[in-house]
């Protein structure tokens, strides 16, 4: 590998409502200890009805262009993961190019669920290995509350809006951070966690609307299980890729879906609660955006120093899975 990659910026953005367990304890029969004690969560972000999900990925974005000290004119490459993405096309990644101010590098979205910010952090890292791209955008970004069934108290209760964004690098092969990957998915399980109208297969009529078809749909405890050994396996396998063992990491950065899934995971791979980064009790599940709002509040808040070596892992929709091992 002649050519290394890393981090450097990343950027995050969370809109300013916030809706608490209390406040949902109005919309349906639920309640805050429940909510609580099932999940770690204790509020979310809702985004405003003229806040798409691009304006949240290009907020995030700006955020991250700013830490890295680059215009947005540097830029070779958007890639933005979402699977709520502002209109079925065009992908929202050229949304955000519109509103970044630079037109003429390509632009395109993946949807990977809530494993999408691993996922694009794999293409990215392997564009830029084949030389043809340099400094490529990369952003995880979510506005869930458009595509929730705020009657159903067994999702609308775990999820929020947000994004995160990092700013990726060629450099020197011997400053490589991208130390290694694994992705996987398995179709079999497409359907117990997924959006099941809205699309080709069903598309929008009205009586789908009625029955809510174009809204999230999930079997928590299915789900629930195969999270567990679809993260640690992904991270062991990341971790053996690598060569790094698991004593040696200073930080497990997981998806925030759920603190019992969390904490599962990190029990299997045996990694102590100080090494873990959760945040799920202020934003819930923001999907794609989670692992890189983490990232981003671990780097401004100082938590993260050069030499440390962080593992991403995640798991949603699809299903699909992920884990990238990096060297800061
Ligand atoms: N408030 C109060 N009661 C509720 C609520 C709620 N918000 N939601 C469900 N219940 C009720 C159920 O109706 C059920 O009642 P019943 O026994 O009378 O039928 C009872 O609580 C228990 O329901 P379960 O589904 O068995 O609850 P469980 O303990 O499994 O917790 C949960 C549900 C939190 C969804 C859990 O299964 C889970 O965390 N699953 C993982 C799913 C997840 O995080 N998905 C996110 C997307 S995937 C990803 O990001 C990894």
């Amino acid at each position: 590998m002649n050519i290394g990659v890393r981090i450097v910026g990343t950027g995050s953005y969370v809109p300013d409502r916030i809706l608490t367990n209390h406040d949902l304890e109005q919309l349906v029969d639920t309640s805050d200890e429940w909510i609580r004690t099932r999940t770690g969560i204790r509020e979310r972000r809702i985004a405003a009805d003229d806040e798409p999900t691009s304006a949240l990925a290009t907020a995030a974005a700006r955020r991250a262009l700013e830490a890295a000290g680059l215009e947005a004119s540097a830029l070779d490459l958007i890639i933005v993961a979402t699977f709520t993405p502002d209109q079925p096309f065009p992908n929202t990644a050229c949304f955000v190019q519109q509103q970044l101010g630079v037109t003429g590098i390509p632009c395109f979205s993946i949807e990977a669920a809530c494993s999408g910010f691993t996922y694009v952090l794999e293409i990215a890292a392997a564009l830029i290995r084949t030389g043809a791209y340099r400094t490529v955008l990369i952003i995880g970004a979510e506005k869930l509350s458009s595509m929730l069934n705020w009657e159903d108290r067994t999702t609308c209760v775990l999820f929020g809006d947000g994004a995160g964004a990092a700013i990726m690098q060629a450099c020197p092969a011997e400053e490589n951070a991208c130390i290694s990957s694994c992705l996987g998915a398995d179709g079999t399980y497409t359907g117990i966690l997924q959006t099941p109208a809205g699309g080709a297969r069903i598309p929008v009529t009205a009586e789908v609307l009625e029955q809510r078809l174009n809204t999230i749909k999930m079997s928590g405890q299915e789900v629930f299980k195969l999270a567990v050994t679809g993260m640690a396996n992904a991270a062991k396998d990341a971790l053996e890729k690598g060569g790094v063992e698991v004593e040696q990491l200073r930080w497990l950065v997981p998806h925030q879906a759920n603190n019992r899934i969390i904490s599962a995971v990190a029990k299997r791979l045996q990694i102590p609660d100080e090494k873990v980064y959760v945040n799920v009790e202020k934003y819930g599940n923001t999907s794609a955006a989670s692992i890189p709002i983490a990232l981003d509040e671990m780097v401004r808040g100082g938590l993260v120093e050069r030499g440390d070596y962080l593992l991403f892992v995640a798991f949603g929709g699809g299903l699909t899975w992920g884990a990238n091992l990096i060297l800061w």
